[in-house]
């Protein structure tokens, strides 16, 4: 086991959850990486180079090595080869170095989305932090992402900071100093043990709410995955055709949980999991109590990492790839000539980036995080051209997290990425019915313990739980 795990840096505060519900948040600013040019010069041997390696020693106490600089070269030509011949059109222009990209749009793309502060169109070209994007992603399929009564025991100050965030204000609680009215008040969405793992699910669909999917009669297709997974009020009675009918989780904005009565008819098995990923709020917990609402539902746990999204979305991807063995997307916007932002069930509405969430999908596709499944990449069989090999994307993860310095990066063993480790009591041990063989290679292979990820520590760590042997 390691050290002694370092103390945590302080929580940042949750402003970004309110602003832009839907839409990316700005994309993070630029790393600390090296410049292309020296990574060259490191990789053709001059000797002037001996003065620029003594400064690589900087990168934290993992030396990033050749090799590791040749992975994230094969990776960045890999990729720009991937977004050329899957982006309809999006190209990508190497950045300085081996992690940045900017990926940009055909010039004659009409940018209709304006920022309503600002009044300016979005642009056509995106920066993104490849690095920073495949150490995360990697690290999310790993862990759990579903809120539970154990995570917030284990944080220092769980219940009177972190507690306190997820449950909604206005109620003078005083940040939980009356832990007994905290913990009532989270009580009918917080599980003991986290009650998904990590590749639980096989093969799994993402339904977003585009206005594209009544192009595609995506229905049938839709139904035969192991799980599917839907977005707020999204409904599925007379859309079938379009949008399958099953429906095991929904994720939920803060609107969408607030009317939660009118979001559990919309499934009629009432099997649903609704996963929620703001706060809990009086008027849910309401609910839930005299409807009485059966389904299970949870509050998500979820790292703001690199350019990412706040919105439902990517949330909804972010919770997939932390339960599922592989990842398909549909309904989302990510094809050149979109003429109106609508959802399939309704009018157009505010508050969206569609030109730099198509960029950012695309960019997951070329990482293999996801498939996407769109009118114009209709074809169930289509397969990802140049997508760079597992070999080639674990190799850049490791040189990733070394450049990044990510808490373990460059260590071998599930625990190294752990910034906490705590014991769980004697008889807290999760029950698991878990069949697949992906879930069980992977519990075995982190020991058992759960990982989740430090909330607001931006490629922090992550808190693990190992049972008490
Ligand atoms: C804390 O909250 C509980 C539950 O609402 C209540 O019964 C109790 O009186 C409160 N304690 C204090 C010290 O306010
Ligand atoms: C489906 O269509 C019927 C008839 O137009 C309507 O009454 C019903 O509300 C619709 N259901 C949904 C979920 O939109
Ligand atoms: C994730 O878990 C799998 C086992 O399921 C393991 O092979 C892989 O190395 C792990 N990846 C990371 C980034 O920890």
């Amino acid at each position: 086991m390691r050290n002694a795990p370092p103390t945590p840096r302080k929580w940042q505060t949750d402003s970004g959850e309110a602003r832009n519900q839907e839409g990316f948040a700005a994309p993070a600013p630029a790393m600390r990486v090296l410049p292309l040019a020296l990574v060259a010069a490191i990789l053709s041997g001059l000797t002037a180079i001996l003065i620029y390696l003594s400064g690589l020693s900087s990168y934290g106490g993992t030396r990033v090595s050749d090799a590791d600089l040749a992975a994230l070269g094969a990776l960045h030509s890999g990729f720009s080869k991937c977004v050329d011949a899957n982006g309809l059109g999006l190209q990508v222009i190497g950045g300085e170095d081996y992690c940045r990209v900017v990926i940009h749009y055909p010039s004659d793309t009409i940018s209709k989305w304006k920022d309503p502060k600002t009044g300016e169109a979005e642009g056509l070209s995106f920066e993104f932090n490849l690095c920073e994007a495949v150490a995360s992603w990697e690290q999310v399929r790993n862990s759990t992402t579903v809120l539970t009564k154990e995570y917030i025991d284990a944080l220092p100050n769980g219940w009177e900071e972190y507690a306190w965030r997820r449950i909604n204000k206005g109620n003078l609680l005083k940040k939980c100093q009356n832990r007994t009215l905290c913990m009532e008040k989270l009580s009918l969405v917080l599980p003991e043990t986290p009650p998904y793992v990590p590749r639980q699910f096989g093969r799994c669909a993402v339904v977003g709410n585009s206005g594209d999917l009544l192009k595609t009669k995506f229905g049938d297709e839709i139904d035969s995955y192991d799980v599917v997974i839907r977005e707020n009020g999204a409904p599925i009675q007379n859309y079938t055709e379009y949008v399958g009918t099953k429906s095991t989780f929904r994720l939920l904005n803060r609107g969408s949980a607030k009317a939660l009565d009118k979001v559990v008819e919309l499934d009629e098995t009432k099997k649903e999991a609704l996963i929620v990923k703001t706060t809990i709020h009086d008027v849910m917990n309401q609910m839930i109590r005299e409807l009485p609402i059966t389904n299970p539902v949870y509050l998500m746990l979820g790292t703001s990492f690199g350019s990412s999204a706040k919105g439902t979305g990517l949330k909804a991807l972010e919770f997939a790839l932390s339960i599922c063995d592989s990842v398909d997307m549909y309904g989302f916007t990510v094809d050149p000539g979109y003429k109106e932002w609508t959802r399939y069930f309704s009018e157009s509405r505010k508050g969206h980036t569609p030109l730099h969430g198509r960029a950012y999908y695309q960019m997951m596709e070329c990482l293999g995080l996801v498939k996407i499944h769109s009118p114009m990449r209709g074809d169930p069989g289509r397969v990802v051209k140049w997508l760079p090999t597992k070999d080639t994307i674990e190799a850049a993860r490791v040189a990733s997290e070394k450049l990044l310095e990510r808490p373990g990066a460059g260590s071998d063993g599930p625990l190294s990425t752990c910034t906490m480790i705590k014991k769980r009591e004697k008889g807290k041990a999760p029950k698991r019915y878990v069949i697949s063989d992906a879930a069980m290679n992977h519990l075995e292979y982190m020991k058992d313990a759960t990982r989740y990820p430090l909330e607001r520590y931006v490629g922090g760590g992550y808190l693990c739980m190992i049972n008490d042997r």
